[in-house]
């Protein structure tokens, strides 16, 4: 096994809902003023809502420029159609990329290529993802490889149980395609996105437990360049853990 190394993720607590979606978008912003050609690869969720609306207030001052950036879902159901209001494909159209001047040859899904295409596309600059409550990235349930690449997972319990009331009886995905851990770690840099009350127990053990498969988010903690942001309400157990390590 070769060694691996741990890094301090960076943590930024912000205020509340809407702080976070506006240091989040200012990352976004700065990373695609510094290059306008960006790979950015993008969760959906109720986390990002905030973020995307704050984008797209962004584009619309014209201060910021999607046109040369390339987009890459994080994950998709798997036997959903594109147009189907719960595809991932769908949320990131009607949340975001409608309302910006993106191409639309440069928005690309999670299928058999996309380790190939992310690598034609000069690998993914920035990603930013949110957490499930049972300390999933993407669709990397527990138990999913550090090397893990992009593949079709089956769906935790708990996931789908967080779904059912999304979808019609006998609609219900019980399969994705995600990108992996693998993946995720190869990003040039990563955004990691929490929010609500819900996340406080994840966020925390994302952050300080040993970096397991049993959590993926705590793989995290072997990337160089991860910034964490959390809103109050989810950095209250982190906020308690790295206030009792200061004391001792
Ligand atoms: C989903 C997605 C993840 C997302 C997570 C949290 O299952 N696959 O990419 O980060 O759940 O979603 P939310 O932000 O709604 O809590």
């Amino acid at each position: 096994m070769p060694k691996c190394k741990t890094y301090l993720v960076q943590v930024i607590i912000a205020r509340d809902y809407r702080h976070l979606s506006e240091t989040a978008a200012g990352v976004v912003a700065g990373a695609v003023i510094a290059k306008p050609q960006l790979a950015l690869c993008l969760p959906t969720g109720n986390t990002p809502k905030g973020l995307y609306r704050e984008l797209i207030r962004l584009y619309r001052e014209k201060r910021i420029d999607f046109s040369r950036v390339s987009f890459f879902n994080l994950d998709e159901y798997l036997g959903l159609r594109a147009d189907h209001t719960q595809s991932f494909r769908a949320y990131l159209w009607r949340e975001f990329l409608n309302y910006v001047n993106v191409r639309r040859a440069n928005v690309y899904a999670p299928d058999e290529n996309y380790e190939e295409t992310i690598r034609r596309a000069g690998s993914i600059d920035l990603l930013i993802s949110g957490i499930g409550t049972n300390g999933h990235i993407a669709f990397n349930e527990p138990g999913s490889s550090k090397t893990s690449r992009t593949r079709i997972v089956e769906l935790a319990q708990s996931t789908l149980q967080g779904m059912r009331q999304h979808f019609a009886p006998g609609e219900l995905p019980t399969e994705a395609i995600t990108v992996g851990i693998g993946t995720v770690l190869e990003a040039r840099r990563v955004l990691l996105l929490a929010s609500g009350h819900n996340k406080a127990d994840v966020f925390a053990r994302a952050l300080t437990e040993r970096p397991s498969s049993e959590l993926p988010a705590s793989f995290l903690q072997n990337h160089p360049n991860v910034t964490a942001i959390a809103d109050e309400d989810a950095a209250r157990v982190y906020k308690d853990i790295s206030h009792e390590r200061i004391q001792t």
